[in-house]
């Protein structure tokens, strides 16, 4: 079988663990990673190539000068901005939806519209350019206390209030009188989360191994929002519920995607909160989530290039997969100032990690060989194994072998199949 070369763009953890994925592939002579990170640079057959996510042209010109037989796109600003357009306009094949797609990501109120339009459980909400009507809206209705940027905003975009006097707070930082920006005020759910990603070809979906998130900074699930502070999978929650997940959600956009009304490939995020043993979805992504990705793939027992190019080529149901039926760990290490900052220029000790972990790393460069920080997220570290107690036991046993200056991480990543925390 000729062996094609892959471009993958971005320079997130997500990034690395699917450039290691994608390097593993026997379909595959060599992996480009544009910018790529400190971790993507020493991985198997995979070379980094400075360009930037936004730079269309230049990574179009360079796939097509390597001749990429796929391009796959990481994070969520090139696919707002029109990069598979883009690049498909060169011939190139991507994986990832086009601009028009990506709006279910890139607007909050289009996908509140579309869930609606779809028959889809979401929280009940409004969209508001107006201060004022949006806060008029909250004290009338005592269950609207969430408020949602509608653009992009690197999972920071969101307040949960309790009160009016919050969500007043909220809309005065996100309704500025400088900026034409649209907010979405909705109904605050109480339920447990999980991670869907379904892989479309445009007809056909396939659902990947569910995973769950720790989106809040701090151990207990408390402090601000972050972009995702650990993971693991499978998840208990999941199993449990298929059923009415499949019936209320995945259904409704097969179906959708069938009769037209949805225009969709690449893999869509879906991020669900079961409340009253219903469904609810709280947002879609046009993209994989950081660090589900790292939880999930090392459980992907087959290989990823032929779903990925099934996406692209519209071939989905060729494709079954084999999922190692083990639990993943995943914790994150970050900057101690993380979200409100980041970390740069310190080096990074990695010693020998012990079988079935595995490092991806985030924010992190490569300096005359030295791996440093650089980002908010700067590496995370993911076990497997049978028992999910052992396989978090394994992933903070495995944090010890990493360091850099203001190193910190949640010690209670997995807490729900696991229980315990960890200290240092
Ligand atoms: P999102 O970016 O829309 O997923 O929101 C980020 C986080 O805010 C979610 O993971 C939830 O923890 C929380 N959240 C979002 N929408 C709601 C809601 N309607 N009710 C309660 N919490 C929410
Ligand atoms: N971990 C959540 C996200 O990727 O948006």
């Amino acid at each position: 079988m000729a062996q094609i070369d892959v471009l993958v763009v971005g320079s997130g953890g997500r990034e690395h663990a699917l450039v290691w994925k994608i390097a593993q592939s026997d379909r595959v002579g060599r992996v480009y990673c544009a910018p790529g990170n400190g971790g993507t640079a020493f991985e198997s057959k995979t070379e980094n190539v400075a360009i930037g996510v936004g730079e269309f042209e230049k990574l179009s010109q360079f796939a097509i000068e390597k001749k990429c037989g796929l391009v796959v796109i990481g994070p969520d600003n090139p696919l707002a901005d029109g990069i598979v357009d883009h690049m498909e306009q060169h011939g190139l094949k991507v994986f990832g939806p086009r601009k028009e797609s990506a709006r279910l990501e890139a607007s909050k109120s289009h996908a509140k519209e579309k869930m609606t339009e779809l028959g889809i459980p979401t929280a009940r909400f409004e969209a508001f350019k107006d201060k004022l009507k949006a806060l008029e809206f909250a004290k009338a209705n005592e269950w609207a206390r969430v408020v949602k940027d509608d653009g992009l905003a690197l999972g920071k975009g969101v307040v949960v209030c309790d009160t009016a006097s919050e969500v007043e707070a909220a809309l005065e930082r996100m309704l500025t009188p400088q900026a034409d920006s649209l907010v979405v005020v909705e109904e605050k759910l109480v339920g447990e989360e999980l991670s869907l990603f379904l892989i479309i070809d445009g007809k056909d979906s396939l659902t990947l191994a569910a995973s769950q998130d720790h989106k809040r900074r701090l151990d207990g699930d408390k402090g601000p929002n972050t972009g995702g502070m650990g993971a693991y999978s499978p998840v208990p929650l999941y199993e449990a519920n298929k059923k009415a997940i499949d019936e209320k959600v995945v259904a409704p956009i097969v179906n959708a995607l069938a009769d037209g009304r949805l225009k969709y490939k690449g893999v869509l995020f879906i991020g669900i909160m079961m409340a009253d043993g219903i469904p609810y979805v709280l947002e879609f992504n046009a993209r994989f989530g950081d660090p589900e990705t790292q939880a999930i793939l090392p459980r992907l027992k087959s290989d990823i290039v032929p779903l990925l190019l099934a996406s692209v080529e519209g071939t989905l149901p060729s494709v079954s997969l084999e999922w190692d039926s083990r639990f993943s760990c995943c914790v994150v290490a970050c900057a101690d100032n993380y979200p409100e900052g980041s970390s740069k220029g310190k080096p990074i000790t990695i010693g020998t990690l012990p079988s079935d972990t595995y490092l991806f790393q985030a924010g992190t460069a490569v300096n005359n060989e030295v791996v440093t920080t650089n980002g908010g997220r700067v590496l995370s570290i993911v076990a497997l194994d049978d028992d999910p107690q052992l396989a978090q036991a394994k992933a903070y046993q495995a944090l010890r072998n990493v360091s850099f200056e203001g190193m910190d991480y949640r010690k209670d990543i997995a807490w729900r199949v696991a229980t315990k925390c960890h200290s240092r």
